[in-house]
C-alpha cells in the first residue's frame, strides 16, 4: 500500500471496535454491572416481569400500569401462531436440532404481519410483538410435535413466561417455577453487542426486514460458542455425576488445558451479576423439585473449580450466566437441547430493540449499512494478478 495511504487497522474478530453507537444496554465488566436503558439488572429481575422488559427495550422508557396491561394484552393476542406452522414442524425428523427448527419457523410468522416490509416504526413494533410471543409458541410446540403429542394452546390467563411452560408441559407451572422462568427471561433479554446481536443489526442495517434480522440471529446464537455454553455446563455436570468426583475431575481438565464450562467471560472480570440472581434460583429449584443434585454439584464446582483456577494461573476466574442457569433449567425439567431456543425467546426482546435502533434511530452516527474490510491473504502470481488457463490446458 501507498505509504501515503492511512493503513487499515486488522481487528480479528472485531474485539474492542466499537461499531455503532446505542443506548440499549451497557456492560460494565470491571464492576459486574449490567444495564438495561438505564436500569440495573439487579432492580429489574426483583421488580420486573418479561413483559415490562420488553416494553422498556421497545419503548426506551418504564411503562405505565395502563401501558403495560395494554402492552401484555397484545402480546397475548398474538400468541396464536398460523395451523400451517405446526403442519410444517409435524413434517419435519423429530431429531432435527430445535434452534435449527425456530430459525426456520421464524419467517412463517410474517403470515400474521401484513405490514411486514413497510417502512415505519410502528410496523417494526408490531412484528416486534408478533415475535415475542409466536416464537415462545414455536419452541414449546416443537417440542410437543417432536415428542408425538399436540401443541397445547396459548392459555391467555397466563403471563409470557408461565404460558410458555404450559404450553411446554401441558400443565400450569406452580407460582415458584413460573416466576423464576420469568425472572430467567429477564436476565437473558439483552447483553448488548453480542455475537448475535450483532448478527441481527447488521442483517437490519440493509433494511432487510425484523424476520429476516431474528431468523439470522438465531443461527448465531445456535453455535457452542455463543448460546450453547450452559448446555455444555450440564453435560460436564453429568459427566462429574457425584460431588467427591469433582476435584479429580477439575484437575485432570486443567492438566490438559480444559475449560470449565460457565467459568470466565469475554468482558466480565468479576460474577456476572446474572450468575449471581440465579444460583439461589437454583438452589431453590433443586428443593422444589425433589433433586438438588446438580445444584449441590455446580456449588461445588464453583468453589473447588474457581480455587483451582487461581492456584494454576495465579489469577481469579468467576461465574458467567451459563453456569447456573443449566441446573437452573434442568430442575424445572426442561431438556438441555432447548436451553439455546430459551435464551433465544428471551433475547428476541433484545434482538428487537437492537434492529429498531439500527434502522430508526436518529442518534448520531447515523446508522449505515456495516461494511467491513478485510485484509488479502490470497494470492497473486507473481507482481501481477494470474492469467486465466482454459480448462483443457491444465
Ligand atoms: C468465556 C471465555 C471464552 C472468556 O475467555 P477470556 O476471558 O478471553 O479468557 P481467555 O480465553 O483469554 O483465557 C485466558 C486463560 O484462562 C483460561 N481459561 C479461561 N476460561 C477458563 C475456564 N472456564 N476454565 C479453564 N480455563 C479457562 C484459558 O484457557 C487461558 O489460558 P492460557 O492463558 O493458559 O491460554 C472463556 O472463559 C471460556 O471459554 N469459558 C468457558 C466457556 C463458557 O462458559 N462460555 C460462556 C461465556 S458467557
Amino acid at each position: 500500500m501507498d505509504d501515503d495511504c492511512t493503513l487499515p487497522v486488522l481487528n480479528t474478530g472485531l474485539r474492542g471496535v466499537d461499531v455503532a453507537s446505542s443506548k440499549i444496554c451497557d456492560v460494565n465488566g470491571k464492576e459486574g454491572k449490567l444495564i438495561y436503558r438505564g436500569f440495573l439488572i439487579q432492580d429489574l429481575a426483583e421488580k420486573a416481569g418479561f413483559e415490562e422488559i420488553c416494553f422498556l427495550l421497545l419503548y426506551e422508557r418504564l411503562p405505565k400500569k395502563e401501558e403495560l396491561d395494554r402492552f401484555d394484552q397484545s402480546l397475548r393476542q398474538k400468541r396464536e401462531v398460523p395451523e400451517n406452522v405446526f403442519t410444517f414442524l409435524k413434517a419435519l425428523p423429530a431429531d432435527m436440532n430445535p434452534m435449527d427448527v425456530l430459525q426456520m419457523a421464524v419467517p412463517m410468522l410474517i403470515q400474521k404481519d401484513e405490514n411486514v416490509g413497510t417502512p415505519g416504526i410502528e410496523n417494526t413494533l408490531f412484528s416486534a410483538e408478533n415475535l415475542i410471543a409466536g416464537m415462545a409458541t414455536i419452541t414449546a410446540a416443537w417440542e410437543r410435535i417432536r415428542n408425538n403429542k399436540e401443541p397445547v394452546a396459548p392459555d391467555p390467563s397466563l403471563n409470557h413466561a408461565a404460558n410458555f411452560l404450559y404450553m411446554l408441559k401441558g400443565e400450569k407451572p406452580d407460582d415458584e417455577s413460573a416466576h423464576f422462568f420469568d425472572t430467567a427471561l429477564v436476565l437473558h433479554a439483552e447483553h448488548s453487542f453480542n455475537a448475535s446481536t450483532f448478527t441481527a443489526r447488521q442483517v437490519a442495517s440493509t433494511r432487510a426486514h425484523i424476520y429476516a434480522a431474528v431468523s439470522a440471529a438465531i443461527g448465531s446464537l445456535s453455535g457452542a460458542l455463543h448460546g450453547g455454553a450452559n448446555v455444555r455446563v450440564m453435560e460436564m455436570l453429568k459427566e462429574i455425576g457425584s460431588v467427591d468426583k469433582i476435584d479429580t475431575y477439575i484437575k485432570t481438565l486443567l492438566d490438559s488445558g480444559g475449560l470449565i464450562m460457565g467459568l470466565g467471560h469475554a468482558v466480565y472480570q468479576t460474577d456476572d451479576p446474572r450468575a449471581l440472581i440465579l444460583e439461589p434460583m437454583s438452589k431453590r429449584m433443586g428443593e422444589i423439585s425433589g433433586d438438588s443434585l446438580w445444584y449441590e454439584l455446580s456449588r461445588s464446582l464453583e468453589i473447588k473449580g474457581k480455587a483451582a483456577f487461581k492456584a494454576k494461573k495465579g489469577r481469579e476466574i468467576f461465574c458467567n450466566v451459563d453456569f447456573y442457569s443449566a441446573s437452573l433449567f434442568y430442575a424445572m425439567g426442561i431438556k438441555t437441547d432447548l436451553f439455546s431456543p430459551l435464551f433465544a425467546i428471551s433475547r428476541i426482546s433484545g434482538w428487537a430493540a437492537h434492529v429498531i435502533e439500527e434502522q430508526f434511530a436518529m442518534a448520531a452516527p447515523k446508522p449505515s449499512l456495516y461494511r467491513p474490510g478485510a485484509e488479502y491473504v490470497g494470492d497473486y502470481c507473481g507482481p501481477d494478478e494470474c492469467s486465466y488457463v482454459d480448462i483443457d490446458e491444465r
